[in-house]
């Protein structure tokens, strides 16, 4: 027998703003180091852009209308910064958060409880100009356009994520470059994960002051936690790189959150480049949050490897296991084991998994509009069941977001990989529900009871 989902827990889909708006520039807003990025030439596939993306900015009330239809319970989506604060700081930009109420008010209107990520990656590109993450001024700018934040919605709504995934921000976009700015350097991804983590604490404690504790809404941070496993015949050098992998990609951004201390094995990870950080400010990146979020897609099973870096691990591709298009191993059981050793970590806390999906290749659109994603329904219903594995096994679960509503802008992969379980047609900007919206759609109805 597996364990009821919870009454209350929520089912969502989630997106990002630089993802699926387009309208860039639309009602004043400002321009971001997305939208900078993706200008730069040979960043991104294709030379593919969000100025369109899938024209939820001013599709937004159909979309929503469509959420409903689904029976969205939730949605997670963000707050581009630079359409409240073009400059990053200061003026506020009244028509560019005024799309945010909005959005807020529809889905109130149908019933869909919003979670808003206030960093999803698209930051004002005047803020790069003065150092970006790699500045110690960071924090009270994040604080400050947080505060704005909470102010205009906090009356509306329920559920506050301060970062998304940051140790994605400090790797794609300062040790590996793939991502906005596009920076290579270990000095300065060191730099930036710990500011990263500044903002999120001062960002807690902005929305504590502006809420004065009243603890009817709750704010949280989302981390994407990938288990590094070991093969069979794992060696002493396999086994020590796939430590310092599970330090540098699952513990280096929870561990202060959570603990007050980062893992003892960065030092090693990150050599001459990782700074002394006095302890009393290592101690001030643990304020209490409400939940945590885990972004899961995959595990990584990894040999030791000279060749990678910073950390010498390399993943080892799974023969017989299904892939995604992204070369993601499908395997559901480590959502489950993640989410217990979250729990057990870290202390216990409301969990939510707020991203968790799969790239398939789609076949074109044929009969009567339909759209069978086989491959993305098996994987739904295996990691909806590795949540109730979890909950079985003590995790403190409140809610499940789908990543994604819609196909949309896989970020320097542009459109080529496709997450929705809606499909999007980016010539017409059509909608079409996948086999798995569908899906998704009467496990949400029973509330769980059918994964079949
Ligand atoms: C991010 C999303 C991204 C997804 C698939 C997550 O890392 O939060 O923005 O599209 O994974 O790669």
């Amino acid at each position: 027998m597996r364990q009821p989902f919870p009454p209350g827990f929520l089912w969502g889909c989630a997106t990002s703003a630089y993802q699926i708006e387009g309208s860039p520039l639309a009602d004043g807003a400002g321009v971001s180091n997305w939208h900078r990025f993706v200008r730069t030439p040979g960043r991104v596939h294709g030379g593919e852009t969000g100025d369109v993306a899938c024209d939820h900015y001013r599709r937004m009330k159909d979309d929503v209308a469509l959420m409903r239809e689904l029976g969205l319970k939730a949605y997670r989506f963000s707050i581009a910064w630079n359409r409240v604060l073009p400059d990053g700081r200061g003026r506020v930009n009244a028509a560019g958060l005024g799309f945010y109420e909005r959005l807020v008010d529809e889905l109130l209107a149908a019933g869909i409880q919003p979670m808003v990520t206030l960093h999803h990656w698209d930051l004002p590109a005047a803020l790069d100009d003065r150092g970006g993450w790699l500045s110690p001024d960071m924090p009270d700018w994040f604080a400050d356009y947080a505060q704005i934040c909470f102010k205009a919605l906090d009356d509306r709504v329920p559920l506050w994520v301060t970062l998304n995934e940051p140790w994605v921000v400090a790797d794609g976009g300062f040790m590996h470059g793939v991502l906005a700015p596009g920076h290579k350097s270990a000095f300065e991804a060191a730099i930036v994960a710990h500011r990263l983590m500044q903002s999120h604490a001062k960002g807690v404690q902005a929305y504590r002051a502006v809420t004065r504790n009243s603890g009817r809404h709750k704010i949280g941070l989302v981390v994407n936690i990938e288990p590094k496993h070991l093969p069979p015949d794992a060696s002493e050098a396999d086994r020590h790189a796939a430590r310092l992998a599970d330090a540098y990609m699952n513990r280096q951004y929870l561990d202060p959150a959570r603990l007050g201390s980062y893992p003892d094995e960065l030092r090693e990870v990150f050599g001459e480049a990782w700074p002394d950080w006095p302890a009393a400010e290592v101690e001030a990146l643990q304020q209490p949050v409400d939940f945590l979020g885990l972004n899961y897609y995959t595990r990584a099973v990894v040999r030791h490897d000279v060749k990678a870096w910073p950390v010498p691990a390399a993943p080892q591709r799974q023969p017989g296991a299904i892939h995604t298009e992204m070369g993601w191993e499908v395997h559901p059981q480590s959502l489950a084991d993640t989410l217990v050793w979250m729990h057990e970590r870290y202390g216990g806390l409301p969990l939510y998994v707020t991203e968790n999906g799969a790239a398939f290749y789609d076949p074109p659109s044929s009969i009567g509009g339909r759209i069978d994603d086989p491959l993305r329904v098996h994987y739904l219903r295996s990691h909806i069941a590795a949540v109730q594995d979890a909950m079985a096994r003590g995790a403190d679960m409140r809610g499940y977001f789908a990543w994604s509503l819609f196909d949309n802008l896989e970020w320097a992969l542009g459109f080529a990989k496709r997450f929705g379980l809606v499909h999007v047609d980016f010539q017409t900007q059509q909608r079409t529900p996948k086999a798995s919206a569908r899906y998704y759609a009467r496990v949400i109805a029973s509330h769980g009871a059918q994964l079949d």
